[in-house]
């Protein structure tokens, strides 16, 4: 690798807009590599606005290398149709940052890599992309990354810049931390609103009792979290901005595809797997499922 990593970014919608914004502020602006074309990106903030120079690159034949670092921010339902790009920027001594939700990161992109590093992350601030193809960072950028030597090129890449990244050494309980609060979020598609209904008691109790059986399965695959993390996380969703959204929401506005099965059927698959009942999954699950193919 030179003094000088080559990074790419593959996926600039809501969170790959976020990162390159903050990469490009420290001067090092990834290469961007999507789906639709975009001269440019833009990020709002509350500070104002950061403009990254494009164009977005949309043909995975005119990369000629491979990369140092690789971001990837695709929805997890895009992955497989990400391979073009995955395969020019990857090689054995690339690590792949996956900027995505989920526990399953290293497993689903692990086929299409040639061999990379991939790093997990969770990504710990919503921003959400407008009618007008500009992103909304709606809180402080921050990442929270394995605590390997690999996460060095991530922290070398966004040092100085606005996003905060913190290394832990148990990423999984963190990791399962946040696919908790993924989970619950999943009952917003289900009632069609944002933060706001969890005010209604009858939704705060439901989603105390769905956070309860998602704990239950976090600790069987070995999460450190305590009982405090069910109230904490509805506690924190009542306190959010009443139209604050989630991605899978969003998804389902549009009639796009969910990312249900990394954020509430791994809870499902995981009961199953270790002969635990999921009931509130049972039917959750299914509804996500057949959302996901709608409307017809
Ligand atoms: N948004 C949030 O607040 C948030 C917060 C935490 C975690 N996450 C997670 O972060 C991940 C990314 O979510 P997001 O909200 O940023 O999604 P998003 O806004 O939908 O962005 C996905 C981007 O990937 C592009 N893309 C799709 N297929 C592609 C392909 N084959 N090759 C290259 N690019 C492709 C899309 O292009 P088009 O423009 O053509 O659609 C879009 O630019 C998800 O796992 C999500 O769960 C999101």
């Amino acid at each position: 690798m030179s003094d000088h990593p080559t990074i790419a970014l593959i996926g600039p919608g809501a969170i790959g807009t976020t990162i390159a914004a903050m990469l490009h502020e420290v001067g090092r602006t990834p290469l961007l590599c999507g789906r639709s074309a975009h001269p440019e990106l833009r990020l709002r903030h509350d500070a104002g606005e950061i403009v990254v120079p494009g164009p977005v690159l949309t043909d995975p034949t005119a990369i000629s290398r491979p990369c140092d670092l690789v971001f990837v921010a695709v929805k997890t339902t895009q992955n497989a149709d990400s391979a073009g790009w995955l395969n020019a920027l990857c090689d054995e001594n690339t690590v792949v940052c996956a900027l995505q939700n989920g526990i399953e990161q290293k497993s689903q992109l692990a086929p299409w890599v040639n061999g990379a590093t991939v790093l997990p992350s969770v990504v710990w601030f919503p921003a959400q992309r407008e009618p007008d193809a500009s992103v909304w960072l709606r809180a402080r950028p921050r990442l929270t990354l394995p605590d390997v030597p690999q996460a060095k090129r991530v922290t070398d890449a966004l040092s100085g810049s606005g996003c905060a990244v913190e290394l832990s050494a148990d990423f999984a309980s963190v990791a399962w931390r946040k696919l908790l609060q993924n989970a619950v979020a999943g009952l917003m598609v289900l009632a069609n609103r944002r933060a706001g209904m969890f005010s209604r008691e009858d939704i705060s109790e439901l989603a105390q009792a769905y956070l309860r059986e998602c704990l239950t399965i976090a600790r069987a695959e070995g999460a450190v979290l305590d009982d405090g993390v069910v109230l904490d996380i509805v506690e924190n969703l009542q306190r959010a901005p009443a139209d604050l959204g989630t991605s899978i929401l969003a998804d389902r506005q549009a009639n796009r595809p969910l990312e249900w099965d990394i954020r509430n059927g791994v809870i499902q698959r995981l009961g199953q797997a270790h002969g635990i009942p999921v009931p509130i999954s049972d039917v959750l699950v299914p509804l996500l499922a057949a959302g996901s193919e709608g409307p017809g």
